[in-house]
């Protein structure tokens, strides 16, 4: 594996899932496999579980870290070629990228869309300059458009839980006051079809997401239909993916917060969300709080994703 940036780089699932249980039963059995090596964590934008799971994940492997918070300490970087830099960025990404892969073995990087121009952000400018410039195996912490080690801590968790072998898995919309990025739904959609359960995505007209993650998903406007049966809520919120609004807040209708009310609904499903979360926004204290919810196991087997990911680069040799 020379990166990891979406489903198909993990190859077949059902093998990432064992491998994944095998590694949380015994997460120190690798514990000299990354012994002189170095993980860099490049973050352009703010984190807490993927800074210190990924973090922990490479120390479970006996790798050393350095994390760099582009825009807390380092030169502002200009993304764009054939500007002339007169303005406040000293330093250009081309430049910086090269020089980051000489004092590293494996690159995370963290790049979420900028919102305003929809072919920059699917095009994964930054996400792809680091792959093509760094020399080094290269892995996405949440860029423009996918998530994929929310998702595999996702996967993993389904399938810690789920009480039937093809679980309906239901993605909701729910209301958040600024815009967010698609990256989260688009990768859940992506891994949970790609892991063949039942998957249904529910939310206002004007939300629908590029086609192409949502290929072999039910969309189902209708909130109360789409979640009759299901095993499992998924909440998210994403800004409006459709020309003209790409990028826009359409709806904050509270109607679609996730409540004990749409969660009786369900066949008894479980409640989960990447967080951070707004409580009262996308769902209700009681039922995040409620014995349904996944929240905290799937922070927890952010850990597990991203080591076996970090396990993966490490065996292949660098
Ligand atoms: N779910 C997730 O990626 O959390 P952070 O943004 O805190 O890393």
């Amino acid at each position: 594996m020379k990166k990891f940036t979406d489903v198909h780089d993990i190859g077949d699932l059902r093998v990432a899932i064992a491998e994944a249980m095998a590694v949380k039963a015994n997460r120190f059995a690798y514990d000299t496999l990354g012994r002189n090596k170095t993980l860099l964590m490049i973050f352009f934008n703010s984190s807490l579980r993927t800074r210190l799971s990924t973090q922990k994940a490479a120390m479970n492997l006996g790798m050393n870290v350095m994390v760099l918070d582009v825009n807390q300490g380092a030169w502002k970087l200009e993304t764009e070629r054939g500007v002339i830099m007169d303005g406040d960025k000293p330093e250009h990404l081309l430049e910086a990228i090269p020089v980051m892969g000489c004092y590293c073995d494996i690159i995370g990087v963290r790049s979420f869309a900028g919102l305003h121009d929809k072919a920059e952000d699917y095009g994964e400018r930054v996400l792809q300059q680091f792959i093509r410039h760094s020399g080094k195996p290269v892995f996405s912490m949440e860029a423009a458009t996918r998530h994929p080690l929310q998702s595999f801590a996702d996967l993993i968790t389904i399938e810690e839980y789920k009480k039937k072998k093809r679980p309906k898995v239901v993605l909701t919309w729910a209301p958040h006051p600024k815009a967010l990025p698609q990256a989260v739904p688009n990768s859940f959609v992506e891994w949970m079809v790609a892991a063949g359960y039942d998957v249904v995505v529910t939310h206002p007209e004007g939300y629908e997401l590029d086609p192409s993650f949502t290929k072999g998903a039910e969309i189902v406007y209708d909130r109360k239909k789409a979640f009759e049966g299901a095993d499992f809520i998924y909440a998210k919120n994403w800004s409006a993916y459709a020309d003209p609004n790409y990028g826009k807040v359409l709806n904050t209708d509270r109607a679609w917060t996730v409540d004990s009310e749409a969660m009786g609904w369900t066949d008894d499903a479980y409640f989960m969300h990447c967080l951070p979360v707004r409580r009262n926004m996308i769902v209700t204290d009681d039922v995040i709080e409620s014995a349904q919810s996944l929240v905290i196991p799937e922070a927890a087997n952010r850990e597990i994703s991203a080591q076996v990911v970090l396990k993966r680069f490490l065996e292949e040799g660098l």
